[in-house]
């Protein structure tokens, strides 16, 4: 099969675009926050020369879309792969040198994080790599420590120490590494975490005193490793499905491991202490990789987790049974109890026939219940949404939610920026781009002063 239009994830707006564009002065509808300086900066799979017959939405060669705000501008937005060996062969360009470390070289897919002055471009199962503040592909990068299974695409920046904390996974063994980064750039410390089989962990969390492993049923299938599938991982209805609660202050040896319902969990929102009990709010997805190999079995919805370790117990409270994703909250708040959270609310109209698609983007005030929904509108495709704080915030909820929408009625894209006091308002501002950005993963905003320039 060679038909490029025959994959779903290959059509559409998964479809990937094939030049990298750099345009300045853009159009901006409304008028951008000025205090905002820095750049809105998202990862996503753009694969070059993709086998429809065996082509999966997480192996796409990875590719970045920014734009970069300054003084009430939008003054520009730019396109880049990264440099992976397969875009650096098409390019006719140098490979970047090779770090030891990681099972295979990554896509660079997945997530894209700033942390010791550059940006990092993740995927997991390998080295992140370091770009620039203008997306130039720079080196792999392995922390000057032992990453043999690399990192995967989630890590969590401390808002105290700063350091980033980080899981890792093997296809092979049976284990969960735990790595914490300091804000120097190098890795200061690993604990292996023991698990039945060798599982996908997509994300992870941290509170005040622990770590949170996601141990869920979605192991790897050798017999479809030795396929060729892209993406041999599948729903094994026979594994356990736990959290691991890891103490800061102890080692793997202390976890205390507690079984939940059977589910996946890609992301979870955050995770914070409550006395001994840990709670851990989640994008719940009843499976995964079960009976379709592409997509999963949705729909996923927002549940709360209350896992106590002492007395070995937990309880599972449904917060939102909309269709939802791509949690996200205030990150000044990482690990420690939130109010607000931010997802991506998930097209019903989609479900059960073609791509899930999110259209929305729901506030959820965690205290009250209460939410708020900004729909894109009809034909318009939201992707994850990022909360920027204001520099002035009082209330958590102070800030801005920005991302990218994509109007298929017209072909364009635009980055859209929301005040996330007042989700339900017209957006704040709304940055026309020059190109189509397609769906992709996750971004974040990049605070001018995080970056070397
Ligand atoms: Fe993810």
């Amino acid at each position: 099969m060679t038909d490029t239009a025959s994959h779903t994830f290959l059509e559409g707006n998964f479809a990937p675009v094939g030049t990298e564009v750099t345009a300045w002065d853009l159009p901006v509808r409304g008028a951008l926050p000025p205090e905002l300086d820095g750049t809105y900066v998202r990862n996503g799979p753009n694969p070059v020369a993709a086998d429809p017959s065996n082509y999966h939405w997480f192996i796409g060669e990875g590719m970045l879309h920014g734009v970069r705000l300054s003084g009430g501008k939008a003054q520009w937005y730019r396109n880049r792969w990264v440099r992976s060996p397969k875009v650096a062969a098409m390019q006719g360009r140098e490979r970047i040198p090779r770090q030891e470390g990681g099972f295979f070289p990554g896509q660079g897919n997945t997530n894209v994080v700033a942390h010791a002055g550059t940006l990092l471009a993740l995927t997991e199962g390998s080295l992140p790599y370091r770009l620039d503040s203008e997306f130039e592909t720079m080196c792999e990068t392995n922390f000057g420590g032992v990453l043999p299974y690399g990192v995967n695409a989630h890590p969590k920046f401390d808002p105290v120490t700063g350091n980033m904390h980080v899981m890792s996974y093997h296809f092979l063994d049976a284990l969960l590494g735990y790595h914490e980064i300091d804000t120097d750039g190098h890795l200061v410390r690993t604990e292996l975490l023991a698990t039945a089989k060798p599982v996908m962990a997509h994300d992870m969390a941290i509170t005040s005193s622990k770590v949170v492993a996601f141990d869920l049923p979605v192991v790897f299938d050798l017999d479809m490793a030795a396929a060729g599938r892209a993406m041999p991982f599948r729903w094994d209805d026979e594994y356990v499905p736990r959290v691991g609660l890891m103490p800061r202050n102890g080692g793997a040896e202390d976890t205390v491991w507690l079984e939940v319902e059977p589910c996946y969990v890609f992301h979870p929102l955050n995770a914070y202490d409550d006395g001994d009990t840990v709670v851990v709010d989640v994008a719940r997805h009843p499976s995964m990789f079960r009976t379709d190999l592409d997509e999963g079995e949705g729909p996923p919805v927002l549940v709360r987790w209350r896992l106590d370790p002492v007395a070995g117990t937990v309880t599972s409270e449904l917060l939102d049974d909309r269709p939802q994703e791509f949690p996200r909250i205030n990150e000044r708040f990482t690990g420690m109890a939130h109010r607000f959270g931010y997802t991506a609310g998930v097209g019903v109209a989609q479900l059960g026939g073609g791509n899930d698609v999110t259209t929305s983007v729901i506030k959820h005030d965690l205290h009250t219940g209460v939410t708020q929904e900004h729909d894109m509108g009809r034909g318009r495709t939201a992707g994850e949404f990022v909360f920027v704080p204001s520099s002035e915030a009082r209330n958590e909820d102070d800030g801005w939610l920005m991302g990218f929408v994509h109007d298929a009625s017209t072909g364009q894209s635009e980055l859209v920026v929301i005040d996330a006091t007042d989700v339900t308002a017209e957006p704040v501002a709304v940055v026309e781009l020059p190109v189509r950005v397609p769906a992709g993963f996750h971004g974040n905003w990049v605070d001018h002063s995080a970056l070397e320039d």
